[in-house]
């Protein structure tokens, strides 16, 4: 059941931007008007901002743009997203606190969200910049008893349907970069990492990890981040409510998953990809675990891999591999 200060926030974003009586929230409640009233202090210490006429009740004005359990809760409350959601404001990496939670047997699609990570993961076993500067840092832990070799295309249709909202509810036309960077003009925007427990040739359990660089100013990032990454912020120009934007876009994590499980996702994934990919028919460089190769993207395989043709006219397929364009995205556009 939700706490009495994230149904406050649920009833306030339902009636918005109309007036909410406190003597019905109080009913609903079953507390008095001055313990509502108590709440909404508290929450107002917290970044909210509210209205309070005589008569009418009480309205949201605004709220705070990081992430607030509660507010962050009463938007998927409201978004209908029925996924259960653990909140830290500090963790080493939301993947590892994904690993104890499945450890412990906690319930299929538990979201958990951090505002800073000690020791974020990136792939290929880099870091992940974890601090807590307007970055969403969401891990999804699934059981989802899957065969194995559809782990990549899950990845794949995961970063299509991110792309895919982020471009129709927003007008973000990001872009997927083979296996899992979402793009914007040459730069990365958002990572995704997946994980997984293996048993036999099914994967057990699948940790889903997304970085997303939403109100993070470029200038607060490291040298070597300033010329290669990007935020939401910076490519629309204002800044974003972090809680109603996660809550969304977990709401369309979980449902692209419940998709992918169903097997619904094979009459639209092939569309979607294409849609939203970054490398098709561009020349690139990928480096594979002992070597480089030269070659220009003519698709994907069965199983998600990425096949290029070499310039011998041979076709390969790769499973995995960190591909860069061959020219800058610069060159291409101009
Ligand atoms: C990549 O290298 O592009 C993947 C980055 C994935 C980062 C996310 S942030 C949330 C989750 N927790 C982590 O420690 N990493 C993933």
């Amino acid at each position: 059941m939700a706490s009495v200060d994230t149904t406050i926030l649920l009833r306030l974003l339902e009636a918005a931007p109309n007036y909410v009586s406190g003597s019905i929230l109080a009913e609903e409640l079953g507390l008095s008007r001055v313990s509502i009233w108590g709440h909404l202090e508290k929450l107002n210490k917290a970044g909210f901002c509210f209205e309070a006429i005589r008569n009418k009740g009480y309205r949201l004005l605004s709220g705070p743009y990081t992430i607030h359990k509660n507010f962050l809760e009463a938007y998927m409350l409201k978004e209908q997203v029925s996924s259960r959601l653990h909140y830290l404001s500090v963790v080493d990496s939301t993947m590892t606190e994904a690993e104890h939670q499945l450890a412990m047997g906690c319930e299929d699609g538990l979201t958990i969200v951090a505002s800073k990570m000690t020791r974020g993961r990136g792939r290929r076993g880099r870091s992940w910049l974890g601090e807590d500067l307007g970055n969403l840092y969401l891990t999804f832990a699934f059981r989802p008893d899957m065969p194995l070799v559809k782990m990549q295309r899950f990845t794949l249709w995961i970063g299509a349907s991110l792309c895919e909202i982020l471009n129709k509810d927003y007008g973000i036309p990001l872009q997927i970069k083979w296996p899992n960077d979402l793009m914007y003009a040459g730069r990365k925007c958002a990572g995704i990492l997946t994980e997984s427990r293996v048993q036999g040739d099914k994967a057990r359990d699948i940790i889903l990890g997304i970085g997303i660089n939403v109100n993070s100013s470029i200038k607060d990032w490291p040298e070597e981040l300033q010329q290669k990454a990007i935020s939401l912020e910076a490519i629309v120009g204002r800044r974003f409510n972090m809680n109603a934007l996660a809550a969304h876009l977990i709401g369309t994590v979980q449902k692209s998953y419940q998709t992918f499980i169903s097997g619904s996702h094979e009459a639209s994934f092939e569309a979607l990809w294409a849609c939203h990919e970054y490398l098709r028919g561009q020349e690139v460089i990928a480096q594979l675990e002992n070597e480089t190769v030269n070659g220009r993207v003519i698709g994907l395989g069965e199983q998600g891999n990425l096949i290029l043709a070499l310039e011998s006219g041979k076709e390969i397929s790769l499973e995995a591999a960190e591909v860069t364009l061959a020219k800058s995205y610069k060159n291409i556009k101009n």
